[in-house]
């Protein structure tokens, strides 16, 4: 499949390129500036240039899935966060069911099934993804929400913890590596189409981990 990776330069987006590559995909590495082309085209990706605040929906033509995997970032303020991780996502997602895109991978975030329960300054990071997978899942498309929890840049273990439908508080930590993989786990089959996600650390195969059948760990 042709996959488009919005967020491509991003930590989990560049771990992401190769490992599509590997499991026979064409990556297409979505950035915001032509400085990032080489380190796209280095992971195996073929770069275009798109925008979520501005234009971007030409860069997602000829692609068969989508993998949001863009965020604003922590040292943004909350107007990036509505625009980017919530805006831009919906913006995404709209791009798709126009181009008949069907399959789309969104990383969100552990928490976002129920920001009621999350207090604090995460709290609106938690509903903008929130609304933001709330938009896909009432959309026509073939979602899988992926929420993982906090992200390290830690070598990738090949396993998670992963919890169908449900958003349990406690956890460990979880890698951009282990992260990426899991979204590649999808992308394989329907099995997590529909499902919202929440990955932790933890000591199952991801391939195991990422069915249904096997909810939790
Ligand atoms: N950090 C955590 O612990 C954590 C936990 C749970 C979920 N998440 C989510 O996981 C996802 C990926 O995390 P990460 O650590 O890989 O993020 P990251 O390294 O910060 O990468 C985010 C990417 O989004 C891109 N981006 C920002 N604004 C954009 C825009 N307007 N248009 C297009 N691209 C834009 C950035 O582009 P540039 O390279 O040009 O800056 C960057 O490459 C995010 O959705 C994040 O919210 C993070």
């Amino acid at each position: 499949m042709v996959v488009a990776v919005i967020g491509a330069n991003g930590g989990i987006g560049r771990r992401l390129l190769p490992l599509l590559n590997d499991a026979g995909h064409e990556p297409v590495g979505v950035v915001r500036s032509e400085d990032q082309f080489d380190t796209i085209r280095e992971r195996g990706g073929e770069p275009r240039l798109g925008d979520l605040e501005d234009e971007f929906a030409p860069a997602l033509e000829g692609a068969d899935a989508i993998v949001f995997t863009a965020g604003a970032g922590g040292s943004t303020g909350w107007d990036k966060t509505i625009l980017v991780d919530l805006w831009g996502a919906e913006r995404a997602v709209r791009a798709c069911a126009k181009r008949g895109i069907d399959r789309f991978v969104m990383i969100s975030s552990r928490g976002a099934g129920d920001p009621e329960r999350r207090q604090g300054p995460i709290k609106p990071y938690i509903v903008a993804k929130h609304v933001a997978d709330r938009t896909l899942q009432r959309s026509s498309l073939d979602e899988t929400i992926l929420r993982p929890t906090r992200l390290t840049d830690e070598e990738g273990t090949g396993r998670v913890a992963a919890y169908f439908d449900e958003d349990p508080e406690t956890g460990d930590p979880i890698s951009r590596a282990d992260v990426a993989q899991s979204v590649v786990t999808c992308l394989d089959g329907d099995a997590t189409v529909g499902h919202a996600i929440t990955l932790y650390g933890g000591g199952t195969p991801i391939e195991e981990a990422l069915r249904p059948d096997r909810s939790t760990q």
